[in-house]
């Protein structure tokens, strides 16, 4: 097992590069299997949940033809066959999103079995909206052992009220409506980005879908779907960025993050301004300066376009770093403040109630060997971890990898003393030789003997 170490306190300088976005990726990748044939993709970030969900495809009968090149991001995918129209516990388990298979295996398949992801750390996550829109398409579901076992004979377009406007549960019900009869309309859909990206992925298979990114998706069902002929790119994984531009605020430092998409995170930028930090963008870029101090601030998540609870993590760490009291509403996930304890840790004063944190910021935070518990509460341990004073370690780094390309590279190239060590690397002059070890800004290479990996 390995573990990151940060030497905190230094301004993070320069310029990254916005990977691909996870939460496009996996369903687009999932979305392959309804257009039988060969598929390319580029811009697919280099992370554990892509591996994930490439190994489902695989057990599937869709092998993957070329291994994910990590410089472009380019895939190619064969999902002409496929063998087995099941997503087994052992995957479902490790990766929730393993549920998307749902959809497009009725479509194509006429049956699915399912394992039922059950809770996460961050909160309960049921699927029922998924299983209630594609009951409304016509699929039959039973529950059995712990699996969803669904069969359907024929679909059919129907009108679906979503009770909630969930993301998967959305990208679940117009991946088997593509391949429906007649005309779906979807109201109350989710509008994030991520959704519209799945849909534009669609229609270059030639789907026919209008709507994406508003309320309401109507889908006009097709008899078949086929591969594109040019390669879909994915679009930039706004949280990434977020969290770059979280941590460039944290240390007081300039950075810009390039290859991204400003328009998909104006609620994070709004933020970040309301904090005391300068944001200059353009088609592609986010530059965020912060000369000043940072001023505590207020702000509640909220379905896109508002506030993404997948940033609130990471601004939990920034109000830490602000001078007085900030307040943090969670509106979308019953159970995601379990950062605020080990912020704690690290001499944060955060007190948390049901959906309601208030942080009494003093300006800063004290490195501390610190535990993950998901993927973006991780991303907030990091972010303050780098602007703290001293060493800190982040254990469980696995959450990490699952939505993190390249971390610890991309942050040592803005200038942060930052290294994967191993879990067994202890003392206090090893862990500051790991930092200090790791390559000059702009290689990438592994590094030494010390176990320390460059990742
Ligand atoms: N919900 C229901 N019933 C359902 C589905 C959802 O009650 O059938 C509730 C959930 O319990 C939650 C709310 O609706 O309270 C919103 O959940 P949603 O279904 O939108 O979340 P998700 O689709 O499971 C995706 C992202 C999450 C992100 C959320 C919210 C993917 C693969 N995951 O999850 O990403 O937090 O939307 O934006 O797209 C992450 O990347 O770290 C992450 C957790």
């Amino acid at each position: 097992m390995e573990k990151i170490v940060i030497d905190g306190g230094q301004a993070l300088r320069g310029s990254v590069v916005n990977s691909g976005a996870k939460n496009a990726a996996l369903p687009i990748l999932i979305a392959t299997l309804v257009a039988p044939g060969e598929h390319r993709l580029a811009n697919v970030p280099d992370l554990a949940d892509v591996s994930s969900t490439l190994s489902l495809l695989g057990r599937i009968g869709c092998p993957s033809l070329a291994k994910l090149d990590g410089a472009d991001g380019t895939l190619r995918l064969d999902t002409t066959r496929v063998a087995y129209s099941e997503a087994p516990y052992d995957v479902v388990r490790k990766m929730r999103a393993s549920v998307l298979v749902l959809g497009p295996l009725l479509a194509r398949c006429g049956e699915a079995r399912v394992s039922l992801p059950g809770g996460c750390a961050i909160g309960v996550r049921p699927i029922d909206q998924h299983l209630k829109g594609l009951e409304a398409l016509g699929c039959r579901f039973e529950l059995a052992n712990g699996y969803v076992n669904g069969v359907a004979p024929e679909l059919k377009g129907a009108e679906i009220h979503l009770d909630v406007p969930t993301v998967t549960g959305t990208e679940n019900i117009v991946m088997a409506a593509v391949l429906a009869r007649g005309t779906t309309r979807i109201h109350n859909a989710a509008r994030e980005p991520e959704v519209v990206d799945l849909c534009r992925f669609l229609i270059s298979l030639g789907a026919r879908i209008d709507g994406a990114g508003t309320p309401t998706i109507v889908i006009d069902g097709v008899d078949r779907l086929t591969p594109a002929s040019r390669p879909y790119r994915i679009l930039p994984d706004r949280v990434e960025a977020g969290t770059y531009l979280a941590a460039a605020a944290a240390t007081g430092g300039d950075v810009t993050v390039t290859g991204s998409d400003p328009t998909l995170l104006q609620a994070v930028l709004d933020l970040l301004e309301r904090a005391g930090c300068t944001i200059e963008t353009s088609r592609d870029t986010i530059r965020l300066r912060r000369e000043g101090e940072l001023r505590p601030f207020s702000v509640t998540t909220e379905p896109f376009p508002g506030f993404p609870t997948d940033m609130q993590a990471q601004v939990m760490a920034l109000a830490c770093f602000a001078r007085g009291t900030s307040s943090i509403v969670e509106t979308i996930f019953e159970n995601r403040f379990l950062h605020a304890a080990e912020l704690s840790r690290m001499g944060a004063k955060i007190t948390a109630s049901e959906r309601t944190a208030k942080v009494e910021g003093t300006g800063s935070l004290q490195g501390a060997a610190v535990m993950a518990s998901d993927l973006r509460a991780s991303a907030a341990l990091v972010v303050a971890a780098l602007a703290a004073r001293g060493l800190t370690e982040v254990l469980r780094i696995y959450h990490l990898d699952r939505g993190y390309d390249d971390l610890c590279g991309k942050l040592r190239r803005l200038g942060a003393r930052i290294a994967r060590v191993g879990d067994e690397i202890a003392s206090r002059d090893a862990l500051l030789a790991a930092v200090a070890s790791v390559p000059a800004a702009g290689s990438s290479a592994a590094t030494d003997a010390g176990g320390v990996a460059a990742r």
